[in-house]
């Protein structure tokens, strides 16, 4: 097979500088384990606009289409803020979720050991927590027509639409089956069947589509009831499926509980390409951090973490994605932290680059 492609985009605020830590690690496999990539970078959200006047230009959609897998870094900042809706940062990211038809977003939630004081929660609620959230990425409320605001009776009435087909419902349904096949076989889908009849018709399908998995253990949740739940006794759950708008908030809840919301990556996956592997983009959850952005001050982490997820989903090298999460946490465990992780006076943070010189030299000692 040919070298395998990756396109980055690292994007606004901190995207660029967490990238930067990614690309080294990225190096270091093709020198040490031989696992070369064939990297294209290009501009997305604000810099984008910067340069093109869209936050993703038709030439980076197209080549986003051919290549292997996209690295995404992070969208929007202040700055353009007074931009029109139609060229705010935020529309190149669903752009791109959107014309790749990345519908699977897998979003881990997974408390580190050495950062389970981080929580907002006890301890013993969040240690040792591993769920993951499949949110529904490119229908419902985020893309439904109609949408906008329009004017009745000299009165504005904003729109929008959440709209599910059962084809949509049942693809992210047979993702979140197949991996909840791959972890511990429980798999709970949250939707608000009491109010709504797109939850309605989710829950039914979902229903249908556990037919086929009879050895998976399959709950329903009405989705506020889930994130009372997330927050009181979050490892009932293992495998979590949601829809758009609910995932989105859901994802945020769960990933505050491990008390590593820096720290958490995330892989958004469509219909296999001719070469089998998944259309693919692979993000740090969190944001772009306008206002520690360009200091170095940011934590790599969640990024390169969404390159081992990139490792594992497009690239099947599931051992060397498990090579990096273990120097990450062999890294963590030694005390090194970057600022935002640091509760403890008296230790020093690392820069953005500190904690990638770190992470390297962790993954040297592992060979
Ligand atoms: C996310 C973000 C995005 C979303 C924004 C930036 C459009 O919150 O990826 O969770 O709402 O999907
Ligand atoms: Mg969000």
């Amino acid at each position: 097979m040919s070298t395998p492609s990756l396109l980055i985009l690292p994007g606004d605020g901190i995207g660029p500088e967490v990238m930067a830590e990614v690309i080294r690690i990225i190096d270091w496999f093709g020198d040490k384990r031989g696992l070369k990539f064939d990297v294209t970078m290009d501009l997305v959200g604000g810099a984008a606009y910067d340069k093109h006047g869209v936050p993703l230009a038709d030439e980076t959609m197209a080549k986003a289409q051919e290549v292997d897998a996209v690295l995404l870094g992070a969208v929007g900042g202040p700055k353009y803020d007074v931009l029109d809706f139609s060229v705010k940062p935020e529309r190149g990211l669903l752009r791109l979720r959107k014309e790749m038809d990345l519908f699977a977003n897998l979003r881990p939630a997974q408390c580190f050991d050495a950062l389970a004081d981080f929580s907002s929660l006890k301890k013993d609620i969040v240690a040792g927590l591993d769920i993951m959230i499949v949110r529904e990425l490119t229908s419902g409320v985020y893309f439904g027509e109609p949408r906008g605001i329009t004017t009745v009776d000299g009165e504005r009435i904003g729109i929008n639409t959440q709209r599910y087909t059962e084809s949509e419902i049942r693809r992210v349904a047979i993702a979140a089956f197949e991996l909840a096949m791959k972890r511990n076989k429980k798999l709970c889908s949250m939707e608000k069947a009491n109010v709504m009849e797109a939850g309605i018709l989710w829950r039914d399908v979902v229903t249908e589509v556990s037919a086929d998995y009879p050895e998976v253990e399959l709950s329903h949740m009405y989705a506020d009831n889930g994130a009372m739940q997330l927050v009181r006794a979050p490892k009932q759950f293992d495998v979590i499926v949601t829809d758009n708008l609910f995932g989105d908030i859901l994802s945020d809840c769960a990933a505050m509980l491990t008390g590593s919301l820096g720290m958490l990556p995330s892989a958004s996956l469509g219909a296999p390409m001719e070469n089998g592997r998944p259309k693919a983009m692979y993000e740090p959850v969190h944001g772009s951090a306008p206002d520690i952005a360009g200091q170095g001050k940011a934590n790599p982490i969640a990024c390169i973490l969404s390159f081992a997820m990139a490792l594992r989903y497009s690239f099947n090298e599931g051992d060397e994605a498990t090579r990096l999460e273990q120097a990450i946490e062999k890294v963590l465990a030694d005390g090194v932290r970057t600022g935002d992780l640091l509760a403890d006076e008296g230790v020093t943070p690392v820069s953005t680059t500190g904690m990638g010189d770190a992470i390297l030299a962790a993954l040297d000692a592992s060979l």
